[in-house]
């Protein structure tokens, strides 16, 4: 039994360590804001916090997450400045990768509150987006960051 705390709260779960963070927060957890995409940390539509900083959680096992503070979209404020932008700007188009790309936009502004562009570029090209919507995932970024992204 590993105990995980996620979004806060404490959870008890009956899982192989070795079994990825992602299969846990989806399948035992029911969090299915994020999302499997390669399963081999090549995309990041699987990207939650840990400790505040943006993982792929299909790269983390659950026995290496326990002890560590867990955040899934679910777990990111409604009125984040994050979310917001996104709504602003009307980044997502499936929305199939857009969990991923805020929290790991979250976690850039976290780290570093007014970022360049070539930062942001920078902290976001491993997100991938089949439906190309990264102009306005640039868009909405700089836009949280002026509204003090990093909360
Ligand atoms: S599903 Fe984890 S990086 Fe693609
Ligand atoms: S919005 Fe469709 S994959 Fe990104």
């Amino acid at each position: 039994m590993l105990e995980l705390e996620v979004n806060g709260r404490v959870h008890r779960v009956d899982v192989d360590p070795e079994t990825p963070l992602l299969w846990v927060i989806r399948e035992h957890l029911r969090l299915t804001g994020t999302k499997f995409g390669c399963g081999i940390g090549l995309c990041g539509c699987c990207t939650v916090h840990l400790d505040g900083r943006p993982e792929r959680s299909c790269q983390v096992s659950a026995g290496e997450a326990a002890g560590r503070r867990i955040v899934t979209i679910e777990g990111l404020a409604p009125d984040h400045p994050v979310k917001a932008a996104w709504m602003e700007e009307q980044v997502p188009q499936c929305g199939y990768c857009q969990p991923g790309q805020m929290m790991q936009a979250a976690g850039l502004l976290a780290a570093n509150p007014n970022p360049s562009e070539a930062e942001i570029v920078a902290a976001m090209d491993g997100n991938l987006c089949r439906c190309g919507t990264y102009p306005r995932i640039l868009r909405a970024v700089r836009r949280a960051a002026a509204k003090g992204g990093e909360r």
